[in-house]
This record gives C-alpha cells, sequence and structure tokens, in this order.
C-alpha cells in the first residue's frame, strides 16, 4: 500500500527537481525537511491488528523507503528495493531464475557478478553465456528455449563498450527475456534504460548515487508488477536490507547526483582529450570521443558521457610508472565518489578474471582506468602531465 503512495512532484517535474524531492516530504511529526534516520528495529502498534504500515525494520523502514521511493522516480521505474550492497541487489535479482534457466551476460562485466554466476549460481543448475553485448546478432544466436535473462552493462569496465538499449530490449521481449541493466558506471543522470524498455535496472549505490565514498549499498528498479512482488517478498525474506545509516546517506547523494555528473562528465571528456593528445599514451577509452567505434550510439543514448575512461600505456612498467607517481588521484579500487580515483584493472579490479580471459576482453597490462572526480580540471591534468613523464624515465629515455 506504501509504496504507490505518489510523490509530491507533478508528472512534468524535471530529472534535477526529481532527484531532490521525490519520495521525500516534511517528517510528519516534527516538519523535519530532511527525512530522518529511522535507527529502530520495531514499531509500537495503535492495537491488534493495526499499525502505521511498519511492523518491523527488516521488512521496513522510513528512511529506506523514501530512499527507494526516490531512486525509483529517479529511474523512471515503479518501484525499488535497497540491499546492503551492489552484489546483494544482483544477488536479489538471481533468485527471480530457476534451476535449468540460462542467463546472456555482457562479456566484459563487473568482475563480483562473474564471480557470483560462475562460482555461486552455477551450483543450482542455472547456466550463463558470456557474449559481446554490443553485437546482438550474437546476443540472438546464443539464446535457448532456456534463456530467461540478458544481462547487460554499458558501458562495460574497462573497455567502455556500449549496448543498444533499446535495441537489446526489443530482442529481449521478442523471445520473452527480461533484460537486466547494471546501470552502475553510467549514472541514472547519464542514461535511464527503463526509458528505453529495461526490466530491471541496478545499481551499486556505493557509486555515483551516494557519491562520496562513504557508504556500500546496491538497489533494483523494477517496472513490472509481478517482478516487484517478488522482489518486495525476497528483500524480506533474504534479509539483506540497507541500513538507515546508509540509506540516509545515499539519500543524501542523490540530491547533488546532477551537479556532480555535471562535472565528472566534463572532467571525463577534458581527460579523455588530454591523454588522447598525449604521446605516452596509445589508446584511449572514453565513449565521448569521436574516435569511439560506438560514439554515435553514445550520443544518442546517453547524457554526457560520465565520469570513467581508461587508456593504455603500452606495459606494466609504463602503467606502474603513471600509477605509482599520481599524488592527486589516488591508487584504490571503486569509483564514483567526488575524488578522482585511478586502478590498474588487470591485477586490481579484474585480478578475479582468469588472465586469457583479460586477454580475450582486450584488458592488457598497461591498460591504467581512471574514475574522473569533480577536481579542478587543471589540478588533474597536471597531475597526469607530471606522472606521464615518468614513463621516460623509468624506461630509461
Ligand atoms: C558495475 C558494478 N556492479 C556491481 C558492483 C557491486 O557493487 P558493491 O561493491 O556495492 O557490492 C560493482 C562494484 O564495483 C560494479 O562496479
Amino acid at each position: 500500500m506504501y509504496r504507490t503512495r505518489l510523490v509530491k512532484l507533478t508528472p512534468r517535474a524535471r530529472f534535477g527537481t526529481v532527484c531532490l524531492h521525490a519520495g521525500q516530504e516534511p517528517d510528519p511529526s516534527t516538519g523535519a525537511i530532511i527525512t530522518p534516520i529511522y535507527q529502530t528495529s520495531t514499531y509500537v502498534q495503535d492495537e491488534l491488528g493495526k499499525h502505521k504500515g511498519f511492523e518491523y525494520g527488516r521488512t521496513q523502514n522510513p528512511t529506506r523507503l523514501a530512499l527507494e521511493r526516490n531512486i525509483a522516480a529517479i529511474e523512471s521505474g515503479k518501484a525499488a528495493f535497497a540491499f546492503a550492497s551492489g552484489m546483494a541487489a544482483i544477488g536479489a535479482i538471481a533468485t527471480m531464475l530457476q534451476s535449468g534457466d540460462h542467463v546472456i551476460v555482457s562479456d566484459n562485466t563487473y568482475g563480483g557478478t562473474f564471480r557470483l554466476f560462475d562460482k555461486v549460481l552455477t551450483r543450482y543448475q542455472i547456466t550463463f553465456s558470456y557474449v559481446d553485448t554490443s553485437r546482438l546478432d550474437a546476443v540472438e544466436r546464443a539464446i535457448t528455449s532456456a534463456t530467461r535473462m540478458l544481462f547487460v552493462e554499458t558501458p562495460t569496465n574497462p573497455i567502455m563498450t556500449l549496448t543498444d538499449l533499446r535495441a537489446a530490449a526489443d530482442l529481449a521481449h521478442r523471445h520473452d527475456l527480461r533484460l537486466v541493466v547494471d546501470n552502475t558506471f553510467a549514472s541514472p543522470y547519464v542514461q535511464r534504460p527503463i526509458e528505453f524498455g529495461a526490466d530491471l535496472v541496478t545499481h551499486s549505490t556505493t557509486k555515483y548515487l551516494n557519491g562520496h565514498s562513504d557508504s556500500v549499498g546496491g538497489v533494483v528498479v523494477a517496472v513490472r508488477d509481478d517482478d516487484i512482488e517478488w522482489l518486495k517478498f525476497v528483500q524480506n525474506a533474504e534479509g539483506a536490507i540497507l541500513s538507515p545509516f546508509d540509506s540516509w546517506l545515499v539519500l543524501r547523494g542523490t540530491k547533488t547526483l546532477p551537479l556532480r555528473m555535471v562535472q565528472h562528465s566534463a572532467n571525463g571528456l577534458a581527460l579523455a582529450q588530454f591523454l588522447a593528445g598525449h604521446p605516452h599514451v596509445r589508446r584511449v577509452y572514453y565513449p565521448g570521443l569521436p574516435t569511439h567505434p560506438q560514439y554515435e550510439l553514445a550520443k544518442r543514448q546517453m547524457r554526457g558521457f560520465g565520469g570513467m575512461l581508461a587508456f593504455d600505456v603500452g606495459s606494466l612498467e609504463a602503467a606502474r610508472a603513471v600509477l605509482n607517481n599520481v599524488r592527486l588521484h589516488a591508487l584504490a579500487e571503486s569509483l564514483g565518489g567526488v575524488e578522482t580515483l585511478i586502478s590498474h584493472p588487470a591485477t586490481m579490479t579484474h585480478a578475479s578474471v582468469p588472465a586469457d580471459r583479460r586477454a580475450a576482453l582486450g584488458i592488457t597490462e598497461g591498460m591504467v582506468r581512471i574514475s574522473a572526480g569533480i577536481e579542478d580540471i587543471e589540478d588533474l591534468k597536471e597531475d597526469l602531465e607530471q606522472a606521464l613523464a615518468k614513463i621516460a624515465v623509468a624506461a630509461g629515455i
């Protein structure tokens, strides 16, 4: 009942307004403009069988509910469910599958997703095909009578390959499959998969939605009533819920999502352009460069091109020289925070991916990934410039 309550926004409200206000009304008991952290495990009932829609903290929490309504609106979905991590959210989606089912997954999916699918779900006789989902002919060929789901990431990490979301949704629906999109990398400011026809969207809220590198969480956004019923049931049944404090942090983060994403995208593009013109850089991966093979698709389906980019300096030694000499770029896993992070996919985020698979995906030892933050771009460029200069020093040039 409470999940379908309407927010106070008009249907015309624009994205920035939706991010700020959706799901939140002044606190009914005090008028507090910010949804409080309801740090409670249970709720006192008025009389037997009569309560205010809240019975027990795992099942319902007002702070989590405000966040869920907020993200559902931001992603143009009908309902959202918040979990303790991005992986817990993907785990909840996985419960929609049954033994014998088959799933087609973007071949370059996040390593943790691959690990969950490959090491855990295969134990339950669920099978997976890893396909380059930028090639929908290949996806179509992989569909069998057991296929139930197409699980896509676009752009992929760190190669930045795109999947045409509208075409993928059409293909999925022609074959009666659910299209699931992990939208963590782009953020809903940059693209909203449900508007292209996706059935389910998931995020690691740890990244852009929270945006401040101080919370771990996940969310699933759904549109179909049967999916909503099931996810609501599973969230309570499995219990991997987002805490009230983390819900509050993410809710605080989504208020500034549009402002942050404008700056992340501007810095991402500026760094990509800077790197593309640098003599020590062999290749740059960023969908906002006209040299990206899917630049036209990027312009069609993304607003701005996001803050994620990768570049290749040719060898592990050269990558090491860059990574060990940056000062402002923080050497760290993760992405989507206001601070710029730099990492080495082959030995960090993708270390659990077997070497031959990494090579097939194009993840070389000379590849460096950047999550562009919102610092002044000149400081970021200066930092990279001095670190890239160390490549020549390391090579004795
Ligand atoms: C694309 C993507 N999906 C899912 C996850 C998992 O999220 P979490 O670390 O919050 O469990 C990550 C984490 O890096 C990710 O990058």
